[in-house]
């Protein structure tokens, strides 16, 4: 599989190694009204009203001052209570750390957890957005490899046989981006075990934990035996509750760490944006009607997208979660960058490569489900025409 095209424009050919400034670098080309774009992983769908109206009524209250750094106390209670709840976490408020979206959680982890010298373990692939976070604290991250034929789910012997003594972390993403793959029950108690047993930190990114279908289930590595004293749970709202403009996110990890974590959080951004916050209350206190409207829908696009890339011929990995299918591309010959291009040029639908995700998945697009069903059955016969005519011009 070659990258060959030399009519690729140079924005592209630049950050082809840098998986986030690959993507955004294509939605910049695709950021045009006649493109359908199935590349970003945020909600297209409206958030529900009782979240829009919280945020009004705070603005309407004047509530602009900043609240303590670590959140509002009524929002990390009702975070807790969730946790303990509905994830069986064992945490309480002071478990609980509220931020500006999942992005600055992510940042704010690997700045209080990771040393120059440190390594983490990822799993590959992965969102790339953890490279930079993970670079910036002058830790070093290793792969993990997963495997189409075992749907991505995580592998406890891999991670084993990636550890080293700088090992300090170890992350893992379920549901994934960008596989769609899920970490099962079975697996994370072997995970849980090889954590315990060479004592590393766990890092949970459960950023799409409501969108798992077909009868799997999400569960937290957090709620395991012996656990939580090494568990950093990230999550957020804006997958959730569709808010993803309002930037709200929150952490649970041990009362130490959030500490110090609040302490970065000090130095660097501050509290999160108040309004934001009286939004994030409403969502997680308030029905969720809403989100149960929304599986349907994403069920029935992924319908649509299961059939349309059967029509091409293109098989995927078992999309037990997330908002992705992660879609095997080598039938048409073309290497994932080029064919994203191509896909954008000649078709006007924007879709991410593999090489976004890392850099060994030069065979795979990410399609996202993030727009209607009529959209997505046009951009896949879109779609379609430039597979066709590249598969036979490579016969
Ligand atoms: C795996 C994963 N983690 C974290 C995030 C951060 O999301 P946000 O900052 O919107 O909360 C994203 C966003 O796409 C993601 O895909």
């Amino acid at each position: 599989m070659t990258f060959a095209n030399p009519n690729i424009p140079e924005e592209i050919r630049r950050v082809a190694s840098d998986g986030t400034a690959l993507r955004y670098a294509l939605m910049e080309l695709g950021n045009r009204p006649e493109v359908i774009a199935l590349g970003r992983g945020d909600p297209d769908l409206p958030t529900p009203p009782h979240i829009l109206q919280a945020a009004q009524r705070a603005l309407q209250d004047g509530q602009t001052a900043v609240t303590p750094i670590a959140g509002l106390p009524e929002l990390r209670e009702a975070i807790a209570h969730k946790l303990l709840t509905e994830n069986q976490l064992p945490v309480s408020t002071d478990n609980v750390l509220v931020t500006t979206g999942g992005q600055e959680g992510l940042f704010l982890i690997m700045q209080a957890l990771l040393n120059p010298g440190d390594t983490i373990l990822v799993p590959d692939p992965r969102y790339t957005s953890y490279d930079e976070a993970i670079a910036s604290a002058g830790a070093q991250m290793v792969m993990v490899p997963t495997d189409h034929n075992d749907a991505f789910n995580l592998n406890a012997a891999a991670i084993e046989a990636s550890i080293t003594p700088s090992t300090k972390a170890l992350l893992i993403v379920t549901p994934s981006n960008p596989t769609g793959g899920i970490v099962t029950r079975e697996r994370l108690e072997q995970i849980a075990d090889v954590a315990i047993r060479h004592n590393l930190i766990v890092i949970s990114d459960e950023i799409y934990e409501k969108f798992v279908f077909d009868g799997w289930q999400h569960v937290s590595i957090g709620s395991l035996p012996g656990m939580s004293a090494r568990t950093i749970t990230l999550n957020g709202f804006s997958k959730t509750y569709a808010m993803t403009g309002l930037r709200v996110g929150y952490i649970a990890a041990p009362t130490d760490f959030i500490e110090a974590l609040a302490r970065v959080k000090a130095y660097t951004t501050g509290a999160a944006a108040t309004v934001s916050q009286r939004a994030a209350l409403a969502a997680i206190t308030g029905t969720d009607e809403a989100l149960a409207e929304f599986i349907p829908i994403y069920e029935e696009r992924r319908k649509a997208m299961k059939e349309g890339l059967a029509a091409m011929h293109l098989n995927y990995s078992d999309p037990r979660g997330a908002f992705f299918f992660w879609t095997n591309s080598t039938p048409t010959g073309i290497h994932a960058t080029e064919l994203s291009y191509l896909l954008l040029k000649e078709a006007n639908v924007l879709i991410f490569p593999g090489t976004a995700f890392g850099e060994n998945w030069g065979g795979y697009l990410r399609i996202s489900i993030l727009q209607s069903t009529d959209k997505i059955i046009e951009a896949l016969a879109r779609m379609r025409t430039v597979v066709d005519n590249y598969r036979l011009k490579g016969e």
